[in-house]
């Protein structure tokens, strides 16, 4: 069994259009999206068109479950830019999402299989910045699932952990959001890959062990950090352009 892992899209088109070029240029054929696909200042609507042509197998993703939870007054900021653009058809595309996907011995959620917004593999530390979680940590998350391989996003962050005697679980980082700040918190809480590139990952059983490629897409932002400064979000325009926050 062998899948390209995407996640955490959040209406970058042109980081998507890379990484699916990247994917479909490897013969790839089977892609499996880990949600939070729209949201952002950048192409919403351009971004579910090309996934909905894909009809790939995705999962949903808190910030994909906040855009039809809620009405339109009391949603966050991240929805609130792009909820006045989207359809119907898109927002039925979004709840047609699942909490989990499993194949055979291999499961797929956002966050955690219980929880869209809960991070399985890192924690917010010390300074509000991202840690790993300690591995007591990560295995109390897995409950009695059979699952050899796990593919979960939302922390943005690339990266694999083996449970002794339990499975591989492999985070392959996210498509278009390499960077972001929430100074709702104090200090705020900064995330930064320090990588303009758009992040996805191939993973694959070989002799019965998974292993998981991380791919780094170098692609050109300029569009895209044009469509953010345009609606006056300039950290993300830097964030995009950098993986870095000034
Ligand atoms: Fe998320």
């Amino acid at each position: 069994m062998k899948f390209a892992l995407i996640s955490d899209i959040h209406g970058n088109r042109s980081a998507l259009e890379a990484v699916l070029a990247n994917i479909d240029a490897r013969g790839i054929q089977q892609i499996i999206n880990l949600g939070d696909c729209l949201s952002s200042p950048l192409d919403a609507v351009g971004t579910a068109e090309i996934l909905m042509a894909r009809n790939l197998p995705t999962v949903l993703g808190n910030h994909d479950r906040q855009l039809f939870d809620r009405p339109a007054s009391e949603m966050g900021l991240w929805e609130a830019w792009v909820i006045d653009d989207l359809h119907d058809s898109h927002i039925n595309w979004l709840k047609s999402f699942s909490k989990t996907i499993t194949y055979d011995d291999v499961l797929f959620c956002h966050g955690t299989m219980e929880d869209d917004n809960e991070m399985w593999l890192h924690a917010e530390g010390p300074q509000n910045r991202m840690i790993n979680r300690d591995r007591a940590e990560v295995a109390d998350r897995l409950g009695d699932t059979a699952a050899t391989l796990i593919g979960c996003g939302h922390t943005h962050t690339a990266d694999l952990v083996r449970l002794p005697g339990g499975p591989a679980i492999v985070n392959p980082g996210s498509v278009g959001c390499p960077a972001f700040l929430d100074d709702r918190l104090d200090p705020p809480f900064v995330f930064q890959t320090g990588s303009p590139d758009a992040r996805y990952a191939i993973v694959e059983k070989v002799n019965d062990t998974w292993r998981a490629d991380f791919i780094a897409v170098p692609y050109d932002p300029t569009e895209m950090a044009a469509l953010a400064r345009s609606k006056g979000v300039e950290d993300w325009a830097q964030a995009l352009e950098t993986g870095w926050l000034a």
